[in-house]
């Protein structure tokens, strides 16, 4: 492989590498020795000329002095199918450009830049094949650019905060970045076009961040490990793929897969993978009414794990999560955490039994593990903990990281650093191996390895419905979609139906509540509240979470505006059933939903919206639940109150 390193090449080119159906192009050049790429659509600049390469610990700067020594084009057009999801099916239609590139020098280091263009975005990707005198390196700095419009609208998270992932978006201009900003970034240029910067495919690497160099370009800021490199690599080597999603519209923004589409298939069976809807002993410990530790009011005992297990059977709901089962919680457990064990439950709590009575009642049992950051406490328990669980057959687990930074051996870690991707990942094959799904929390972005790691069924990665009581404004499940959401499902932790309980009110509606199990899509799908609040007060409105399916065919972005409102209709994986959802802000809205979508018949439509009086704020349970037959040449008006929402459910009559 290293020979072609010794061939004869170009020194000046440029190559126009256009989509299929040509309205993306994207340029590649190579000039004075250096690499860059640039990008427009319809003819119209969307990424200007933007610099290559990689700076590396204790060597030269890779991508510069460069010559081209092969360049090898190819194309694919091909439909993937996804086990589950939003979407089924994924068009994975580009044209590839690999450029094999070597250096004008006595080492003579070679690097490929791999360009994918598809008619809804770009990707590309540098390949660093093993070469005699290049073998382990340390990687200083990335050097990708995304020289974009400076008055670029631009919706954001800061990184390299306490919280993570866990903040408010905000709407700036690119020219206003002052620190560095998460991925999926997402964006509007002065010329209309959406677009969102993501990565695909992220192993054994940093996370990229984005940041506004003091060139005033945006570059890629991968967070670094606490040795300030960013990896630690043994060639051959390829980054994950640095993304582009472009859209004309936001909602089509939102429909846009090819982070999936990027990543490998399965190497192995994963037909045992199932999505899940599940219950929990946990919104209980957010109203102070159960608590995590053991003691008087502890939750996790065996008695409330059964009585929950039968609710689950009743509500017609198939998953349970226990939250506090194990020892660790005593105390402050934020500060604590070094001491969880994995493997040995509370006094009050037995694992056998409770699993053995779920197993009884066709329930499945979402275990815990809240490792608070202290992850060599967790890495040394791995194997025992996740056998622990399979042992008892126990099918799910839900992983916590809470904590600003991951602690391993006495120094700390981001949670999106190379290390932390390489532990959550050493989680998820190890899950994979036991036949065990997780829903992972303060977890690393979505980059769509659930392609490969189908098992990774859900993680959270945003700020859910637990930071309720304040901290969330309706706007903020209207940014979802068009930003975090991008990088896949997120747990939410939908379903909070005592909307005005004391500890902690919800800015929402009851219809909003409902419409979250179709707008915020998770293969793992929570009910939130308590058992006696669905069953006592609102056993009507627990229909809609209990027919609302968590693996979808065909998903169809209906309407919307970024932090305004959103309106998604999604097709059943398993019947001819639809379901609609939209959520608004806090100002009421009115939408007009043409079925056109559907298929030729009739459905029964069960609608739950907002009544006329309700508000988030005043009047959160006002809610008109209507029956209709309808078909797909209807068109539904439907009201949204301040901070509310509307759910649908469509069944296909015969
Ligand atoms: C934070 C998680 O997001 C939450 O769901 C969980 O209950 C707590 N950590 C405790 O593990």
């Amino acid at each position: 492989m290293f020979k072609w390193a010794n061939l004869f090449g170009k020194k000046e080119v440029n190559y126009n590498m256009p989509s299929p159906s040509g309205r993306n192009i994207c340029h590649f050049t190579l000039q004075s020795g250096e690499i860059s790429y640039s990008l427009e659509r319809d003819q119209k600049p969307i990424i200007k000329n933007s610099s290559l390469g990689f700076k590396i610990c204790g060597e030269k700067d890779l991508g510069r002095n460069l010559r081209l020594i092969r360049e090898k084009r190819s194309k694919k057009n091909e439909t993937i199918e996804m086990p589950w999801g939003e979407d089924r099916f994924i068009k994975n239609n580009y044209n590839e450009y690999a450029f094999y590139l070597a250096e004008n020098s006595p080492e003579a280091r070679i690097l490929t830049l791999r360009f994918r263009i598809f008619d809804n975005g770009i990707a590309f990707r540098y390949e660093i094949p093993a070469q005699p005198k290049f073998q382990n390196i340390s990687v200083q700095d990335e050097l990708t650019e995304f020289n974009i419009d400076l008055n670029t609208a631009v919706w954001a998270i800061p990184a390299y905060q306490p919280d993570r992932y866990e903040y408010n978006y905000e709407k700036t201009a690119v020219f206003n970045l002052a620190n560095s900003v998460h991925t999926p970034l997402t964006m509007c240029t002065p010329n209309g076009y959406y677009l969102s910067i993501h990565e695909a495919a992220l192993y054994n690497y940093g996370s990229m961040t984005i940041k506004l160099g003091p060139n005033r370009i945006l570059k890629s800021d991968i967070t670094p490990l606490s040795d300030r490199t960013i990896a630690h690599l043994t060639l051959p080597f390829e980054t994950p793929w640095r993304l582009i999603m472009l859209a004309d519209s936001p909602t089509e923004l939102t429909e846009n897969r090819l982070m999936y589409a990027l990543n490998e298939p399965p190497k192995s069976d994963f037909s045992w993978v199932k999505t899940l809807k599940f219950i929990g002993i946990w919104w209980a410990m957010y109203v102070g009414e159960w608590t995590w530790a053991p003691g008087e009011r502890h939750g996790a005992t065996t008695e409330h794990a059964k009585e929950y297990i039968d609710a689950a059977v009743r509500l017609g709901i198939n998953g349970l999560l226990i939250e506090g089962w194990n020892d660790g919680w005593e105390g402050d457990w934020l500060e604590n955490g070094i001491n969880n064990s994995f493997t040995t439950s509370t006094p009050d709590f037995d694992m056998e039994a409770v699993a053995r009575y779920a197993n009884s009642k066709n329930i499945e049992i979402v275990g815990h593990h809240e490792t608070v950051g202290f992850v060599d406490n967790y890495e040394k328990q791995l194997e025992e903990a996740y056998n622990y669980y399979a042992v008892n057959g126990i099918h799910y687990i839900k992983t916590g990281y809470a904590g600003s930074k991951m602690l391993i051996n006495g120094h700390k870690e981001f949670h999106h650093s190379q290390f932390g991707v390489n532990h959550y990942q050493k989680t998820i094959e190890l899950a994979a191996k036991k036949h065990i799904c997780l829903d992972i929390h303060e977890p690393i972005k979505g980059t769509g390895i659930e392609r490969t790691w189908p098992n990774l069924l859900a993680r959270e990665g945003a700020r859910g419905q637990e930071y309720e009581g304040g901290a969330l404004s309706p706007s903020h499940a209207c940014y979802l979609p068009y930003t975090r959401l991008l990088s896949g499902g997120m747990d939410y932790t939908p379903g909070i139906f005592d909307i005005e309980n004391a500890v902690k009110r919800i800015s929402t509606t009851l219809a909003r509540q409902i419409a979250y199990y179709v707008t915020i899509y998770s293969g793992m799908q929570m009910a939130a509240d308590r058992p006696h609040v669905y069953e006592g007060r609102f056993p009507k409105i627990f229909e809609f979470i209990k027919a609302v399916p968590t693996n979808f065919e065909r998903t169809i972005a209906l309407a919307g505006e970024i932090g305004r409102y959103y309106v998604v209709a999604r097709k059943d994986r398993y019947s001819e059933n639809w379901f609609i959802g939209g959520v608004t802000d806090e100002s009421p809205r009115k939408v007009s939903i043409s079925l056109d979508f559907l298929e030729n018949g009739s459905y029964e439509a069960i609608i739950y919206t907002d009544s006329e009086d309700a508000h988030y704020r005043d009047n959160p349970f006002g809610i008109v639940i209507q029956k209709k037959t309808i078909g797909k040449s209807d068109i539904l008006d439907i009201y949204m109150a301040s901070g509310g929402g509307f759910a649908i459910k469509l069944q296909r009559l015969p």
